[in-house]
């Protein structure tokens, strides 16, 4: 693999400030170094730049919508260039609202490459909120809603194509924490969720195998990991904790699932707050899955059903 890091240091989109750490933490955790323990060859972009957080109310709706979409600008330009490059680019936040520049590069490049383009959207929450329905204002809960065509107008258009993704090809997983207008928005958009009871009652191997469904050759997947996913026990560095995630065993299966399918074309770790962790857990712990996502595994080959 050829990995390209992207570090997008803001937490423009969020409430919590810390985040804008984020970058910096998962370098300090050995990212680099482990992806390169699996043969890969790393490219460190550094950190893309934007306006600082003005920390401002919302306007009609949206809290920073201009330094939002400038980083979303630098973001889709650095990701699509090292797409362009024939490379695996990992989006290192910053907050979540950040997945709308990335996504949409890795949108655009499929439509240049003809791939299709799926998303596994790794959260505690939906992100499907718009501006009329939004408890916040905070633009990291509406990146999934704006990448599937609602939103402002130059954040819903960054792809060049709207929407930018099918919202059928969008799979949302390890949900606990979701706003009632956003409930209606994905019953409305299709939009497939793996929810904790969900992923309780079917185990996470079949809701893995589910959200994988139809994955092919031509088949470009990007992987959106919200470190609020994992259960809040086990990663305290995020903003917005939710009890009741994934252990650490099952976020780890829903890794090693992904690298199976060799089908991995781009990711974002974001949301990591590191000055929320203990004692670099969260960080530390957002290496072990990359890890994971990249092919490590106890044994010399996976033995498969
Ligand atoms: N649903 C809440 C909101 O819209 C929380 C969103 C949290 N999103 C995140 N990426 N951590 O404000
Ligand atoms: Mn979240
Ligand atoms: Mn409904
Ligand atoms: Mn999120």
């Amino acid at each position: 693999d050829r990995i390209s890091l992207i570090g997008a240091p803001t937490d423009v989109g969020a409430s919590v400030v810390g985040c804008r750490m984020g970058p910096a933490a998962l370098r300090l955790a050995g990212l680099r170094a482990s992806l390169e323990k699996f043969g890969a060859q790393v490219r460190d972009c550094g950190d893309v730049g934007g306006p600082d957080s003005p920390m401002a109310p919302p306007v009609d709706g949206y809290r920073h919508l201009p330094e939002v979409t400038a980083w979303n600008h630098a973001v889709f330009d650095a990701v699509s260039a090292e797409l362009a490059d024939g490379r695996l680019p990992i989006m290192l936040g910053g907050d979540h609202c950040l997945a709308i520049g990335s996504i949409s590069a890795a949108a655009r490049h499929c439509r240049d490459t003809g791939r299709t383009l799926r998303v596994l959207w790794f959260d505690a929450h939906a992100d499907y909120n718009t501006s009329s329905i939004t408890p916040s204002g905070n633009m990291h809960g509406m990146p999934v809603a704006v990448l599937t065509g609602t939103g402002p107008d130059a954040l819903v258009g960054l792809s060049g194509a709207v929407p930018a993704v099918d919202p059928e090809h969008v799979k949302e997983i390890g949900l606990r924490d979701v706003d009632l207008g956003e409930k209606h928005l994905l019953h409305e958009h299709r939009v497939e969720v793996f929810d904790m009871r969900y992923l309780d009652e079917i185990g996470v191997r079949h809701a893995m195998e589910m959200a994988l469904e139809g994955v092919d050759e031509d088949t470009h997947l990007h992987v959106s990991l919200d470190l609020d996913f994992l259960d809040d026990s086990i990663a305290p560095g995020v903003g917005t904790p939710v009890r009741g995630g994934p252990t650490y065993r099952e976020a780890h299966l829903c890794m090693e699932m992904i690298a199976d399918t060799g089908r991995l074309g781009s990711l974002d770790i974001v949301e990591l707050n590191p000055a929320l962790d203990v004692r670099s857990q969260t960080s530390t712990l957002a290496v072990d899955l990359v890890e994971s996502l990249f092919g490590k595994s106890t044994l010399l080959r996976v033995h498969r059903r």
